[in-house]
């Protein structure tokens, strides 16, 4: 007998659980950051894709305003009146990424009625690939659905953000969501986080996409996450009194900060350092992938990563061993960590022909030296958010 798609299998598991079926089945990608790498909340550039590792929700309207929603990654469920919902407080947990999307929809006059949902996502969790972000655009997506309302993906990005910062009290940026809802098959995007826009670039054929998987979990609701925004914010006064179009450090170019450096404090020199080079690389990484030429593109990853973890000190030892490996496979044009940093996945741009033997090598080499077997997988770039109607 054919295998079920996954949509069907996710329909009986709905109907299972709920004892009928979904109204509407919506669904968002993790993502892969090519290169840009916490520039986002600086208003800067970012290049990247979103995968199909995704997650997708299930529900159908209830007649009460009760949010029933159950979890299977976590194998536990939440059950919230849509009159009772503020944000959250205490230990931040899985409820509150399933919650704030339907906060942050309420918030803004979307009649959210109550519902049944289920939330099935093969988005690994804490691993940099935004299986948060991925969660909260499939369920504003969703939410939005079910209030009767037609939403445009950059809105879904944008309520999802909202849900994150101010529902969760998470201070990220843009990018995940942006990825997570406006991705296309076979394109990275380039995102101007200051005004939002969206570029789709097309990725040549013949490269790959492989993710090496640290094993070391991270969370961006963790403390340094937010330092490194305030030890360039004290970078940024200097340069604002200096400069008075300067608004944020997108506005800042190499002449600048280094005319400032005598009077900036050596660790803000170098946050900033890293932000500027870093919008500079995601814009030459566009051209060059425009070009196809794949050496060049691999070095900016390799410089990226450079600039990661010594300027901005976000990477840790497995992923500076990852990238270190990935330097030594035939194969690999380039590598570096992707997302947040201090854990997580490695992305190593690779000739499509080789992807496979790519993802062993890296996995056999890594298991030699740090007796760990790690996930070293292929993921395509693929489509954003997107809901199905069920009936
Ligand atoms: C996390 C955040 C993003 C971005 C990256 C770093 O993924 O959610 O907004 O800042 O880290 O580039």
């Amino acid at each position: 007998m054919d295998e079920p798609t996954p949509e069907a299998a996710l329909r009986s598991a709905f109907e299972a659980r709920f004892g009928r079926p979904p109204a509407l089945v919506s669904d968002a990608g993790g993502r892969v950051n090519l290169i840009g790498e916490h520039t986002d909340y600086h208003e800067g550039f970012v290049l990247p894709a979103a995968i199909d590792l995704r997650t997708h929700a299930a529900g159908a309207p209830r007649s009460d305003d009760l949010l029933h929603v159950y979890s299977e990654p976590v194998g536990n469920e939440v059950k919230v009146s849509t009159s009772g919902l503020k944000p959250w407080t205490g230990g931040l947990d899985w409820r509150a990424y399933v919650l704030g999307p339907f906060w942050a929809l309420l918030r803004e006059g979307w009649p959210v009625p109550g519902a049944d949902i289920l939330i099935r996502s093969d988005v690994p969790f804490g691993s940099g690939l935004s299986s948060s972000a991925s969660v909260q655009v499939a369920l504003v997506g969703l939410g939005a659905h079910l209030a009767r309302g037609a939403l445009v993906p950059s809105d879904a990005a944008r309520l999802a953000r909202r849900a994150e910062n101010d529902f969760c009290h998470v201070p990220c940026g843009i990018m995940d969501q942006l990825a997570s809802a406006c991705g296309r098959d076979r394109h990275a995007i380039r995102i101007d986080c200051r005004t939002g826009s969206v570029e789709p670039v097309p990725l040549p054929p013949d490269w790959a996409l492989v993710v090496a998987d640290s094993g070391v979990k991270h969370s961006v609701a963790g403390e340094e996450y937010a330092k490194r925004q305030r030890e360039c914010e004290a970078g940024m006064a200097v340069l604002r009194d200096r400069h008075p179009h300067v608004r944020t450090a997108r506005d800042v170019d190499r002449d600048m900060l280094e005319a400032a450096r005598g009077a900036l404090a050596d660790l803000s020199f170098r946050r900033l350092r890293h932000v500027v080079t870093e919008n500079e690389r995601v814009l030459e990484a566009q051209r060059l992938l425009a070009s196809r030429d794949p050496a060049a593109v691999g070095a900016l990853l390799a410089a990226s990563h450079e600039s990661l973890a010594s300027d901005y000190d976000v990477s840790c030892p497995e992923l500076d061993t990852l990238v270190d490996i990935a330097s030594t496979v035939p194969g690999v044009l380039g590598a570096r960590l992707t997302g947040a940093g201090w854990g997580g996945n490695t992305v190593n741009l690779v000739r499509a022909e080789r992807a496979h033997e790519v993802c062993d090598a890296i996995r056999d080499q890594y298991a030699r030296r740090s007796g760990r077997r790690i996930a070293v997988r292929v993921v395509h770039a693929s489509r954003g958010w997107i809901a199905t109607p069920q009936s």
